[in-house]
């Protein structure tokens, strides 16, 4: 038998902490093993006594904790397969957010490896203070960290809006759907990420402002998802995530051989990285000088390395996934889109506009195929990353 999966249940200092009691329960219904932390804020809502009794397991208290031999966050961050906080208050998100470890369950968040959930609870008008909003939107950049809800409803102070923590057994649910989502599970999938560089002399070179965040968060989140990943990367300064095999490279010529070599295999191929289209026609081994005539820099064409693979693929595998980045809008920018995808002959075109995306660590982006143009709202390149995937997911399947 299998050891359950084990879940912290972190519970921070909201009106919506007796619902945490109910959100225990359900989670040991779903076969969970749950160990409660309690901030000092939430006991003046709820008592550990409530959480033991239900999870059958002890509760770590801001009291118990500073009296706990040893580094407990680091015991307990390695022993959890999930953190799970809710309530999660706008001051837990926000200490989150900047990765404080000023409590036992933000200590424990910071040290985990594993997914960490949150569902938000706060008064509507704390929700939407653009300080909430920037933490959520510096949360969405961690691949960690799922929020679920809040939702749209009445809040304790009887107001109306967006702020009201999920209910219990919907959390549940979302934590154990993503938990399982094994959806990518056995599927390998090769992702390319950042700018391509091409070198003029040992000094110089042209490149372009991609920062490799959607695609190093692809990469995370196919891992996550249960796929065997490699991440082609162009420079970036981006940590490799956890699961993925990264492949460095540099140039055009150097990412289209890296992709040919690791192609074998690969059910889908998404071609995030931002490839320069033209390098230099002759690489100078020596440092150019100055002088003071102009200077013409002749440019030979980079190939186009999705179109390669478009064109070299017999049957539908593996399915192709390109960007498109335009400086178009609305219908144009989805005719630009669809342009790319036949001529390229690929699956599926991430299109948005230049503004929306470069160096952003969200994007407004539509996802056009050879018959739909779905539109997305604007959100985190995490989650613009799990709808790609999802996507993939089930075309997969099909
Ligand atoms: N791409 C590629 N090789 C290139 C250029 C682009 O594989 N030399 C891929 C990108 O990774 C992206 C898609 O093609 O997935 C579209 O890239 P984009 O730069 O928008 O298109 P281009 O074909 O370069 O067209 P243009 O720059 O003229 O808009």
């Amino acid at each position: 038998m299998t050891a359950p999966i084990r879940i912290c249940l972190g519970v921070s200092g909201s009106v919506a902490a007796y619902k945490s009691a109910v959100l225990a329960r359900a989670l040991i219904k779903l076969g969970f093993d749950v160990h409660t932390i309690l901030t000092r804020s939430a006991e003046n809502f709820v008592g550990p006594a409530t959480f033991a009794g239900i999870t059958g397991n002890r509760v770590h208290t801001a009291q118990a904790s500073h009296s706990a031999p040893g580094e407990l966050h680091v015991e307990l961050a390695a022993a959890s397969d999930a953190v799970v906080i809710a309530p999660a208050t706008a001051d837990l998100l926000s200490r989150l957010a900047h990765g404080r470890a000023d409590d036992l369950i933000t200590a424990v968040a910071l040290c985990a490896a594993c997914p960490v959930f949150c569902a938000p609870a706060m008064h509507p008008h704390m929700w939407s203070h653009a300080a909430t909003q920037r933490n959520v939107s510096l949360l969405g950049t961690d691949p960690n960290v799922t929020l679920i809800g809040p939702d749209s409803g009445e809040v304790a102070s009887g107001d109306t809006g967006f702020g009201r923590m999920r209910e219990p057994e919907a959390i549940a649910s979302d934590v154990a759907a993503a938990l399982s989502s094994g959806d990518l599970a056995g599927r390998t999938l090769l992702v390319s990420a950042g700018p391509t560089v091409e070198d003029i002399d040992p000094v110089r070179f042209i490149g372009n402002r991609s920062s490799g965040k959607m695609g190093y968060a692809l990469a995370a989140r196919a891992a996550r998802r249960g796929a065997q990943v490699t991440l082609v990367s162009g420079p970036t300064q981006l940590p490799t995530p956890g699961g993925v095999t990264r492949v460095d490279v540099r140039s055009a010529l150097d990412m289209q051989a890296a992709l040919h070599d690791s192609l074998d295999g690969a059910d889908a191929v998404v071609m995030s990285a931002a490839v320069g289209d033209y390098r230099a026609k002759e690489q100078l081994a020596e440092k150019l000088k100055r002088s003071a005539a102009s200077l013409t820099l002749e440019l030979a064409p980079n190939p186009d390395v999705l179109a390669g693979l478009g064109k070299q693929r017999t049957g539908s595998r593996p399915l192709l996934i390109g960007f498109a980045v335009e400086t178009a809008r609305g219908s144009e920018l989805v005719d630009l889109a669809r342009g790319k995808l036949e001529r390229k002959n690929v699956d599926m075109v991430v299109a948005n506009h230049a503004a929306d995306s470069f160096g952003h660590d969200d994007n407004v982006a539509v996802l056009v195929t050879r018959d739909t143009a779905h539109p997305l709202p604007k959100m985190s390149k995490v989650a613009l990353a799990d709808e790609v995937l999802s996507w993939i997911a089930k075309k997969l399947a099909q």
